[in-house]
């Protein structure tokens, strides 16, 4: 299934908090169970063993021209083939195999559920893709260990990471703090997002970054208000 025209969808795509308190630009979505381990590792769990039984990758979060757009946006942005180019939260690993589809080689996946990793390194053995690195951990805690990368990509887990019940404000600052740590100087972000419009995602990710464009998603009409379903922002890394 994809999210891509969903103007509400199953997945915590939608604004579920209307009676918290602190709502400013930052804070509109409430917390959900997609902002749980137990959540994703139990979703991936059940993906891998489809993926064992029938060869099915699972669910492209977003639809294929999530992907499409961002290496399209790559293709133009010259990034070169050897750039070391980290997906934060991969799921699947399906962002992994197309970029090493289009000649890209010195790749990173990241995820915090070991179902996710396992699922990811099934699915890139299954394309003879050996050489790709796929790690287990928190982005959130990842100690330093992220680092020199010239383009990060994210497609969903921001998102997530948004819904954590815990808490989702520390969290979200621990993520920018990640980011900048994991990427080099000038080097991009391209993020894609369904809970975050634009003007969010631009004060979230200011400081030590610099907007570079926004990528065309497919837009929506309803009650006479025009809005996009997904956002999708490249980011450059300032120091
Ligand atoms: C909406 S899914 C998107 C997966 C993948 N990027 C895609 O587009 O199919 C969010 C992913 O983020 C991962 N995730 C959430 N919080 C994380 C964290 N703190 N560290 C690493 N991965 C995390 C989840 O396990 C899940 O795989």
């Amino acid at each position: 299934p994809s999210m891509e025209v969903a103007t509400e969808s199953p997945h915590g795509c939608e604004n579920t908090s209307d009676t918290e308190e602190d709502r400013d630009s930052d804070t509109d979505f409430g917390p959900s169970k997609l902002g749980t381990k137990e959540y994703w590792e139990d979703a991936y769990q059940k993906e891998l063993e489809t993926f064992k039984d029938m060869g099915d990758v699972g669910e492209i979060w977003f639809g294929e021209e999530s992907m499409s757009r961002v290496l399209r946006w790559m293709d133009r942005a010259e990034i070169p083939e050897s750039a070391a180019i980290l997906d934060i939260g991969t799921g699947n690993g399906a962002f992994l195999v197309e970029l090493a589809k289009e000649g890209y080689r010195n790749l990173t996946g990241v995820d915090y559920s070991p179902a996710s990793v396992e699922l990811s390194r099934n699915v890139l053995q299954a394309e003879d893709l050996t050489d790709i690195s796929v790690k287990e951990m928190d982005f959130l805690n990842c100690q330093g260990e992220l680092k020199g990368f010239d383009v990060c990509i994210d497609k969903g887990t921001f998102d997530a990471i948004s819904l954590n019940p815990d808490n989702a404000k520390e969290s979200k600052k621990l993520y920018v703090q990640a980011l900048k740590d994991a990427l080099k100087d000038k080097g991009f972000f391209a993020i894609t997002s369904c809970n975050w419009t634009k003007e969010q995602l631009l004060d979230r990710f200011s400081e030590g970054f610099e907007f570079v464009q926004e990528l065309p998603t497919p837009s929506f009409q309803f009650g006479g208000k025009k809005g996009n379903s997904v956002t999708a922002l490249i980011f450059k890394r300032v120091l």
